[in-house]
Order: C-alpha cells, then structure tokens, then sequence
C-alpha cells in the first residue's frame, strides 16, 4: 500500500503519468472495483497535478450520466448524453480536449473558474461505456494530446479482470 501522496507537478508530463500510474497500481494493491478504482484515480490525479477538479461520471439509465467518485468543488449532480463535453464524449465515445471552456458550445460550468478540461470515455471488460472521466483547470490550455493519451491508457485498468482479494475464511 502507498503510504503517501505524490506530487507530480514538476515531472515532464509522461514521467508524471507514469509515476501517477506507478502509485495507482501500489494503492490498489490488486483492487478492481470500478467505484473503488474512480476514487483511488480521482484523488491521484487531483492532488499529483494540483487540479481543479479530477473525476468520473457513470453511466446510470439510458443515456444519462451522474456525478461519481470525484475530488474538488461541488461537481454537477446529472448531465445527459450530448450536453457538455462530458456527455458529448460520452455521446460520441472519445475523448474531447478543450483548451479554452468559453469556446466549447454548451460547456456546463459547475465551477466558474475552470478555463480547460479534458473528458475520457471508460469502458469495461466488455467494452461497454460505463463513465467519463473529467479533469478540469483553473489554467487555459492545460491539456492536449499527450494527457489524452496517457490519461486513455490509465483508464484502461476499468477493461481489467476483477482483482477484489477473496473474503477471509470464516471462523
Ligand atoms: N464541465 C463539464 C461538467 C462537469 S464539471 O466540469 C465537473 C461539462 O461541460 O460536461
């Protein structure tokens, strides 16, 4: 189990990922649950880059995300497929990079003083889409391809088997 937070923030961005991935892989210590898994990423990610906001919305009903795991200030409860960048990727199945929110048509501000965000499908074993993951920025263009990529291979863990340990014997 990692004992502590890592800050990566002076890393170049792909030693960052990769050491995020690194402590990611310690603190689960074989842990698949997907809900345990969004919470473990959400705070790594927050605290490692100093974040706005780091986060999943899952796939619940038909076409509707609601807010799950997150770290940050109070995060939009539901959002529908095709609203906003998360429920546009979410729609769309990629991962959307936007370098300035006032420019995206129909960004969806929780918090007003988010200027980027990156949004990344997540998908199970079975490759069916059961969340997004949100980062927002208090800077402009925070993100851009290499976070799309790393961040896509990240997520990849959700397509990974269940590792829960097996319950300890009863007495
Ligand atoms: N900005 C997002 C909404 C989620 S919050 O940023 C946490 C969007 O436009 O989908």
């Amino acid at each position: 189990m990692a004992e502590t937070m890592i800050d990566v923030r002076e890393l170049p961005r792909d030693e960052a990922y990769v050491a995020l991935e690194d402590h990611l892989q310690l603190a689960l210590d074989g842990i698949r649950d997907p809900i345990a898994v969004m919470a473990t990423m959400s705070c790594l990610l927050y605290h490692g880059f100093g974040h706005l906001w780091a986060g999943f919305y899952r796939v619940v009903g038909r076409e509707r995300l609601l807010v799950g795991p997150y770290q940050g200030s109070l995060g939009c409860l539901e959002i529908a497929f095709g609203r906003g960048v998360c429920g546009t990727a979410a729609a769309e199945r990629r991962t959307i990079v936007v370098p300035d929110v006032g420019t995206f048509p129909g960004h969806i501000a929780c918090d007003a003083r988010a200027r980027s965000e990156i949004v990344v499908p997540v998908t199970d074993r079975g490759g069916a889409l059961i969340a997004v993951l949100d980062i927002d920025s208090e800077s402009p263009s925070t993100f851009d391809d290499r976070d799309a990529r790393a961040l896509e291979r990240l997520v990849r863990v959700f397509a990974e088997p269940d590792g829960v340990p097996p319950a300890p014997p009863r007495r």
